[in-house]
């Protein structure tokens, strides 16, 4: 990786020291050139025009970000932001009391308040698979619950917002299609870290998000969705991009992953997240994850090393999001005096992965959250403002 072009392309360096990039990465040049060049031309000549112009380039998306995860352009989806994306497939499915859906404790929010809403709405079972040790879902648990009956969905999170632990993805996608079950992986963390294939990963639908590891701009994201599913699964809101008004009394709906969005969107994130997806394949994924493993390993030694400081990450492989507390000062403050110093961190909030949070008896925690533009420099200056602040 040529660091010097890298971070030459993404000025955000030169401000701030940026850990917190499973909040949002700082975006690239040619994604920032990108927005601002596509929403210049909208002020200019016209919100519609401007997109027959682009129409290329707005295609170009759909290709992008299938090359990314190994799917096929039809199986790709346009969406604001992750949880749109996730709750589009969600409220698709046709549950009925019953039902049990399967997950695992490192669940985000709002998927489980969701879970909880069909509890409410229609009675499914919510059951949690035991993880192992090492914090990871346990294969050998989710197999014993698939084995039961009326299980209709797995759905877990690939890596979870407040720590480094990697489910393991595959193996439970081996797992839920061996049993049947409809397989929802969210890989909002993992898009942009980590290489994603869902021919491996087995699963019918995936969710992303644009802003974190792929440096894309803020709100948006995409939705895959397997093409045995498109044949069966009806979008629970539809309108006049997803379906067609074909006689007074009847509409018919399209048969790609499109049928999920909604005609009005943010082109110019679009064509951003087109381009963020385009740097990144250009990059190669695979390095990627290999250097953002590198400098978080070396983000969790440091920390280890400061006295009164404690390494909270699980996982036998772990992401690139590092977490810790102190004993003494809250992560809210430590947030606040890092940010003060110009170093971006974030804090991981108990209502965020409740079920984790409370099992480990964590209220808060700080995230330091490393991406491939960082540097062993900024994880030193990080560390030496971090110990002078402990004082
Ligand atoms: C694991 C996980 N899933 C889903 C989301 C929601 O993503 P979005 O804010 O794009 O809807 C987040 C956001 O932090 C997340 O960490």
């Amino acid at each position: 990786m040529d660091l010097y072009k890298l971070r030459a392309d993404t000025p955000g360096t030169k401000n701030v020291i940026h850990f917190n990039n499973a909040g949002a990465s700082l975006m690239p040049a040619p994604v920032y050139k990108a927005v601002t060049k596509y929403l210049r031309d909208e002020y200019m000549f016209g919100g519609y025009e401007t997109a027959d112009k682009y129409n290329n380039e707005l295609s170009e998306f759909y290709s992008n970000a299938a090359m990314l995860i190994h799917a096929k352009t039809d199986e790709i989806a346009f969406m604001e932001n992750a949880t749109s994306a996730w709750d589009a497939v969600f409220y698709s499915i046709p549950f009925r009391k019953g039902d049990r859906i399967l997950t695992s404790n490192i669940e985000y929010a709002s998927n489980f308040i969701a879970f909880l809403q069909m509890k409410k709405r229609v009675g499914v079972i919510v059951n949690i698979i035991e993880s192992l040790p090492t914090g990871e879902i346990d294969p050998a648990a989710l197999e014993t619950e698939l084995k039961k009956e009326n299980v209709k969905l797995v759905s877990i999170t690939h890596m979870p917002t407040n720590g480094g632990i990697v489910n393991p993805a595959e193996e439970v996608g081996k797992l839920a299609e061996k049993y049947n079950a409809i397989y929802l992986l969210d890989a909002c963390q993992s898009a942009g870290q980590y290489p994603l294939d869902v021919n491996k990963i087995r699963c019918q639908f995936l969710t992303v998000t644009g802003r974190k590891y792929l440096r894309g701009p803020r709100g948006t994201g995409f939705l895959y969705v397997n093409q045995q599913q498109l044949k069966t699964l009806e979008p629970f809101t539809l309108d006049l991009h997803s379906a067609e008004w074909k006689q007074k009394e009847s509409y018919e709906i399209r048969n790609d992953a499109k049928r999920f969005e909604k005609w009005e969107a943010g082109l110019a994130g679009k064509y951003g997240l087109s381009v963020a997806i385009q740097y990144l394949l250009d990059l190669g994924i695979e390095s990627v994850w290999v250097r953002v493993q590198y400098l978080a390993k070396i983000m969790r030694n440091t920390l280890q090393s400061i006295p009164g400081i404690e390494v909270l990450d699980r996982g036998k492989i772990k992401s690139g999001i590092v977490t810790f507390r102190s004993g003494r000062i809250s992560a809210e403050k430590i947030k606040k005096r890092l940010r003060e110093k110009a170093i971006n961190t974030s804090v991981a909030v108990r209502c965020h992965t409740l079920i984790d949070m409370e099992e480990r008896q964590i209220d808060t925690a700080l995230r330091a959250s490393i991406h491939y533009y960082n540097t062993e420099e900024e994880i030193e200056i990080f560390s030496k403002t971090l110990m002078s602040l402990l004082k």
